[in-house]
């Protein structure tokens, strides 16, 4: 894939200090400011839509990222930093078997920045590789995936009840962690953070979706910023066929909307690259930190 040429800068109010960000990387994107601490998770999330709000057009084999944006290289140039810059990155099971050759690595996609990638993760002391974190109920995941079988990328899989009980059947090898929740069945996203949290890793983390676990994550009020490319496609949508937008399985809006505040927006050909922050209620998922920004969800933020 070819080297895009720089995203044009708009607006950026994004709080936080700089990403290290090598100058091959920063000569394309700018500067790119996270807000967090090692006191604090920090979520957040990376989603593309089209102009229409599709984010998966639920054709089997087309149903991935890339035909959303059309495999834009700014895209995956933006989701490969923020790849090499979280400790997890976290999907729902769904996500996986859209995907089922995929690895959640900033050089599965954009090999071509495999060298910048790997000295922005050794500058921020992190090791070669994200945790890839999979998120499921049931449990019903294929040991024989790329992502479980070639040792690739450490591997936790998160899950409750029912899910343990099916994956007590299944072999998985030893970069393959299987993490329960022991009192439910479905996984809540606070139960992900304490997971993440407690086993000592950094406190950075990206959700990659999909639209359920998204939607979990949004409704417990668990994610701090969403980055969201919008590609100039227009999808379209059957009736009787839905094709998902952002959230799945959580309604907001009369009744608890959630409105975030705009923080960024970068152009890149024909494509808006938009990032919002949302309140959150962070406290719970560590030990002691102060909430950074307790907000009030349910009320539009004053513009
Ligand atoms: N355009 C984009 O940026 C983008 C980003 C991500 C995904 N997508 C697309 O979205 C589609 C998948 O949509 P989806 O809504 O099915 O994705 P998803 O949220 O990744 O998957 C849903 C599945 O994840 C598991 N899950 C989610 N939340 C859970 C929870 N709280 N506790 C336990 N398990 C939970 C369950 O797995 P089990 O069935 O195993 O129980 C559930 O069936 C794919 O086509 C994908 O390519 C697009």
């Amino acid at each position: 894939m070819n080297r895009p040429a720089p995203f044009e800068v708009l607006w950026d109010k994004a709080p936080g200090a700089p990403l290290p960000l090598p100058s091959a990387l920063e000569r394309i994107y700018g500067t790119l400011r996270i807000r967090d601490g090692p006191a604090r998770p920090f979520v957040m999330a990376n989603f593309a839509s089209t102009v229409d709000g599709v984010v998966a057009l639920k054709v089997p084999g087309e149903s991935g990222g890339g035909e959303i944006t059309g495999h834009d290289s700014r895209d995956r140039l933006l989701m490969g930093i923020l790849r090499a810059s979280a400790d997890a990155v976290i999907v729902g099971a769904g996500t996986l078997r859209a995907v089922p050759r995929h690895l959640w690595t900033a050089d599965h996609v954009f090999p071509g920045f495999h060298r910048e990638f790997a000295a922005l993760r050794s500058k921020l002391g992190k090791p070669p590789a994200p945790v890839n974190v999979i998120v499921t109920r049931t449990g019903e995941l294929d040991p024989r995936l790329r992502i479980f079988s070639t040792g690739e990328v450490p591997v936790w899989v998160v899950t409750g009840k029912e899910g343990a009980r099916t994956l007590s059947h299944v072999r998985f090898p030893p970069h393959v962690r299987i993490q329960t929740v022991p009192r439910h069945d479905r996984v809540r996203a606070r139960d992900i953070l304490k997971i993440l949290g407690s086993l000592g890793m950094g406190h950075r983390y990206l959700l990659e979706g999909g639209p359920h676990l998204m939607g979990d994550f949004l409704a417990e009020h668990c994610l701090d910023e969403l980055f969201l490319t919008v590609s100039p496609q227009v999808a379209g949508r059957l009736d009787g066929l839905p094709r998902p937008g952002l959230v799945t399985g959580e309604a907001f809006a009369p009744r608890r909307p959630l409105w975030g505040r705009l923080v960024g927006v970068r152009r890149g050909g024909d494509l808006l690259f938009l990032r919002y922050s949302f309140p959150t209620s962070q406290a719970e998922h560590l030990p002691a930190p102060p909430p950074h920004s307790p907000g009030t969800p349910t009320r539009k933020p004053g513009r």
